[in-house]
């Protein structure tokens, strides 16, 4: 039988009161997801359950009014999109909850990628009716890459779906990860009866006469052989339930803490998120199984959020809030220490001291500014520039975090510049960005256009708009020949210099001088892979 009907804290201690300690207690997750599967839907319901929000609508409406507040970015408002993730807190049953928003449609960036550093788990949001899909893959990558605990959520079940087994094999084959359903639908779309808690014995029903959020109830039963079954669902649902419910729980592998906490095993929950259905288990399940702050691999040596002094990396940049004074503010995700007020902190690199006076503290209900903050927690840090993706800040010990990559990116341009005279200013203003960590540049080999990459066609808009706005650098972009890029290595010298020797036209260094090949497309680079097996193709490379 997969799971315990106890709540279980992940180290094997029972949550009570006194027992939580502020590490333990803090769940620092993203949402990753296709474009339409519920992430926004879901965490508006999360939002609620944890009583950050009252009304539902207020996730999409709250945003409208930031934007309209900082009045940032031109193409914000003209897209009434979000371009940058923003941290959503919320606190239930002593547990605080930090999640992180992983910006999803054309807002698809780097930014995105790197969120998922900063995260200690994820959940996975599939819809029922489209399983696995591009998008979740490429994020789901990303969490393989460190690891990151998934718990999967297969959504819109008050829907016609495919088949609860399908959906599941589809997980298991296509992430090559362990999968344990926790929960079972007894029926999808129209002869959807309610959701069977596999890990608590309990069956969920919508209440009778449900139109809009399913509420019900929750009713405990003995297990699937309970008679009470026989009389809370219609005779070929319960069939149906047995029959499906015991093939599954014999299939699929029981739920392993460990292995979850590995990565190497997801636990499946069923839901709907549009009808409140399956969210407040998944919560129980964040708060009961999902780890609390991670040690994090650093150099010279990993960092434990257990350690008393303060130290924490920038994960992300979020520029231009205001125009006039080019205000950033870096997000740092604290990884020790307990975080205070005008603490003084350190830039590792450069030395240089920075005293953060205004904090922006997420985990304060409404965003004022708050006094401390623990390892797991995102502090904001406004900052003229100085602070950059990639930035360790620590009380003084000279350690760099690692692990904060660049990723390899999926849309290459040429840069034209309309005034030649500008092209000091052009190469400024993309070094400035890239060094923000929002796009990358590459100079090639032949030829002195630079060549821009991103990871998503929205990012080329901004670009363009805040060359325009901050650096008066009147700039567009061409189709380059290339679609993909990788930096290579070899461990023999000789070898890599033939290599570059024959793809001369191919090649191009980023910003610190490291060689990269750019490929036509995904063909080319395994064919080319293929064919020169000492050279190292990488699709991430380290920021520092
Ligand atoms: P995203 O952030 O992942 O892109 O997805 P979002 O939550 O915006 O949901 C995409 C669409 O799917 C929305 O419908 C939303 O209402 C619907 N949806 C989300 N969860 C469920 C669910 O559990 N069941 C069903 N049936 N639908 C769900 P839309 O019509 O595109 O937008 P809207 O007009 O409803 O906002």
């Amino acid at each position: 039988m997969p799971g315990s009907a106890s709540r279980f804290h992940p180290d094997g201690k029972c949550l009570s009161g006194s027992a939580m300690t502020t590490v333990s207690d803090r769940r620092t997750f993203a949402i990753i997801s296709h474009p339409d599967a519920g992430k926004t839907t879901l965490t508006e319901k999360l939002l609620l359950a944890g009583g950050a929000i009252h009304l539902a609508g207020e996730v999409k409406a709250r945003g409208q009014n930031r934007r309209a507040r900082s009045d940032w970015m031109k193409i914000e408002q003209q897209r009434g999109i979000s371009v940058t993730s923003s941290v959503m807190t919320f606190e239930r049953q002593g547990i605080t909850f930090n999640l992180l928003d992983t910006p999803g449609h054309e807002d698809f960036s780097e930014d995105t990628y790197r969120t998922l550093t900063a995260v200690d788990s994820a959940v996975m949001v599939i819809d029922a009716a489209r399983g696995i899909e591009a998008q979740t893959r490429k994020l789901f990558e990303v969490c393989r890459m460190r690891s990151v605990p998934i718990i999967t959520f297969i959504n819109k079940v008050d829907r016609e779906g495919r088949s609860p087994f399908e959906l599941i094999d589809e997980v298991a084959d296509a992430l090559a990860l362990d999968v344990c359903p926790m929960s079972w639908p007894v029926g999808m779309g129209g002869t959807f009866e309610g959701i069977y808690d596999l890990a608590r014995n309990a069956l969920h029903r919508p209440a009778a006469d449900a139109t809009g959020a399913f509420e019900g109830d929750s009713v405990p039963v003995g297990g699937l052989d309970d008679p009470d079954l026989d009389r809370l669902l219609s005779a070929d649902a319960v069939n149906q339930l047995r029959e499906e419910a015991e093939l599954a729980v014999a299939g699929y592998s029981d739920f392993d803490p460990v292995a979850y906490r590995n990565g190497d095993l997801t636990p499946v929950y069923f839901g709907s998120a549009l009808k409140e259905f399956g969210v407040e288990q998944l919560i129980d399940a964040i708060a009961d199984f999902a780890p609390g702050p991670r040690p994090q691999p650093g150099e010279p040596r990993d960092v434990s959020p257990e350690e008393a002094s303060v130290a924490g990396f920038v994960f992300k940049v979020q520029a231009n809030m205001n125009p006039q004074h080019r205000d950033r503010v870096a997000f740092m995700r604290l990884c020790s220490g307990k975080f205070k007020r005008g603490m003084k902190l350190t830039q590792v690199g450069t030395g240089k001291v920075i005293a953060v006076h205004s904090p922006i503290l997420f985990f304060a209900r409404e965003r004022e500014l708050a006094e401390e903050a623990f390892p797991g927690d995102i502090i904001g840090i406004p900052n003229h520039g100085t602070l950059r993706v990639g930035d360790t800040l620590t009380e003084g010990e000279a350690i760099r975090f690692t692990g904060l990559p660049n990723f390899a990116p999926e849309i290459l341009r040429r840069v034209r510049l309309a005034d030649p005279t500008k092209t000091k200013q052009l190469r400024n203003a993309l070094n400035d960005m890239a060094e923000e960590g929002i796009m990358q540049v590459f100079h090639p080999s032949i030829g002195s256009q630079w060549i821009v990459g991103v990871v998503g066609q929205l990012q080329l808009d901004v670009l363009i708009s805040r060359l325009e706005a901050e650096y008066k650098v009147d700039a567009g972009f061409e189709a380059s020949p290339w679609d993909t890029a990788r930096w290579i290595a070899a461990d023999d010298d000789k070898q890599l210099e033939e290599f570059k020797g024959l793809f001369r036209s191919a090649l191009a260094e980023d910003r610190d001088g490291a060689p990269v090949f750019m490929a036509k497309d995904m063909w080319e680079l395994n064919y080319v892979q293929g064919r020169h097996p000492a050279i190292r193709f990488s699709a991430t490379k380290d920021r520092r």
